[in-house]
């Protein structure tokens, strides 16, 4: 049995749809467990490149079950939008399943999202507009629609007549916008739930029989650690949990049957959205981090804020998610620099902290201290062997795993396959 968690260590975009995809060859089934349409997974296979948002990245290798688990909110015109679009690149659906109890992104949630962001003003906290936050309370507060529901036409029906009122009352009342009408919405709704039938099953039930044979599981988190609802820089942060936590709680896999968990981390940091980001790069070596790395947002094209790699944020993630393994992701972004910075604690009213505090008015008087490491020159993406990189590079993986206590079992140079150093295999 081995079931493994690649989970985000940072803000997210750390590359683990990357790494998910490499380690997806060897897997039976990949599975999605939090987030919805605000993720964003760019992948490079030979030349083709492919963007995913809430199809787990397993799908690019035929045969695999792909699955969307419980914890997902579900956006079922984007899901359909990301299906024919893979269709018409030849990639075959027969492995998706859709879980039963994932709750739906409703066009009013999308709306809500945009109108709370603007109530906000400066205090906003940089959402992807993608209905997330609204999506989530609705759960939470036990007003949501679940697949279940989409597949009953009467439950259906029945259930937004009611949710659509309230929410009218707030959209009118409150922030003075357009209401919806229930009976579109349905109409829409219904169209979509012939569509989405045939993957719907009860995904918990087929990924521990799944693990009850034998088979190889991977769990793919979305955004990052810092970005969990809970243990992340709230209430800068998404709305679900990221963490490992929620890798159990979004498929019905319990805690006693997971295997190992990686943590995926950029060989800097970058951050999108506001709030406080300690290590962040304002000068000239940000900008050309940004540039060199690409760091634009898959969902929304905003340019990423850019800093030094954080240890204080790698090893918060290392205890919140009892990391086994780090994957080192993007540092060949990195060559061409004199030198090269890590953050290693924080200086507050003149005493140093190693751990994140939780409130967002001590972390944004962080100083950071950094440690200074000899750069290299050469471009590692084109280096076949890791034992071939210049000595400063190793210098800095050799640190990283130091500074978390934590063994680095992938380094990334690349977008492709190919560019992957393994150095523990994981399956
Ligand atoms: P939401 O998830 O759209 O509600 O956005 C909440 C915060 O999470 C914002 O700061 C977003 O920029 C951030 N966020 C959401 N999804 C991602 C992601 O996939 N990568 C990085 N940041 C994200």
């Amino acid at each position: 049995m081995s079931t493994v968690v690649v989970l985000g260590s940072q803000w997210g975009d750390e590359g683990k749809g990357k790494i998910t995809d490499f380690l997806a060859a060897k897997a039976n089934v990949v599975v999605r467990y939090q987030g919805g349409t605000n993720a964003g997974h760019t992948l490079a296979v030979g030349q083709e490149i492919f963007k995913l948002h809430q199809i787990p990245s397993g799908i690019l290798y035929p045969g695999k079950v792909c699955v969307i688990g419980n914890g997902v909110v579900l956006d079922p015109a984007a899901l359909l939008t990301e299906i024919s679009a893979l269709k018409r690149r030849n990639i075959d659906l027969a492995g998706l399943r859709i879980s039963d109890r994932a709750h739906l992104v409703m066009p009013y949630h999308k709306k809500l999202d945009e109108l709370e962001e603007m109530r906000r003003g400066t205090g906003k906290i940089g959402t992807t507009l993608r209905g997330i936050g609204p999506a989530y309370m609705d759960k939470v507060s036990r007003n949501g629609v679940r697949i279940a529901d989409l597949l009953d036409e009467r439950e259906l029906q029945d259930k937004l007549t009611g949710l659509v009122e309230e929410k009218n009352l707030l959209l009118t009342r409150i922030y003075d916008a357009e209401p919806f009408a229930a009976g579109r919405i349905f109409e829409e709704f219904r169209r979509y739930a012939e569509e989405i039938r045939p993957h719907v099953t009860d995904t918990s039930l087929l990924l521990n029989g799944a693990i009850d044979r034998g088979e190889k599981i991977l769990l793919e988190g979305a955004q990052g650690t810092m970005l969990d609802l809970d243990h992340g820089t709230y209430p800068y942060v998404t709305s679900s949990s990221p963490a490992v936590g929620g890798a159990c709680t979004g498929t019905g896999i319990a805690p006693s049957r997971i295997n190992k968990v990686v943590g995926v981390v950029k060989a800097y940091t970058t951050r999108v959205g506001d709030g406080p980001f300690p290590s962040e790069l304002k000068d000239r070596i940000g900008d050309r981090i940004r540039e060199v790395g690409r760091e634009y947002g898959t969902t929304t094209g905003r340019p990423r804020r850019i800093g030094w790699l954080d240890a204080n944020v790698l090893r918060y993630a290392c205890r919140i998610n009892a990391l086994n393994f780090l994957a080192l992701t993007l540092l060949d972004v990195l060559g061409g620099l004199e030198t090269v910075k890590i953050c290693t604690a924080y200086r507050y009213h003149g005493q140093e902290i190693t751990h994140i505090p939780a409130s967002l008015r001590t972390l944004e008087q962080c100083e950071p201290v950094f440690e200074e490491l000899p750069g290299w020159q050469e471009d590692l993406s084109e280096i076949d062997s890791l034992a071939d990189f210049p000595s400063a590079a190793r210098r800095y993986i050799q640190r990283v795993a130091e500074l978390t206590g934590t063994p680095v079992a992938i380094v990334s140079v690349g977008p492709n396959r190919h560019q992957t150093k393994v150095l523990h295999e994981l399956f």
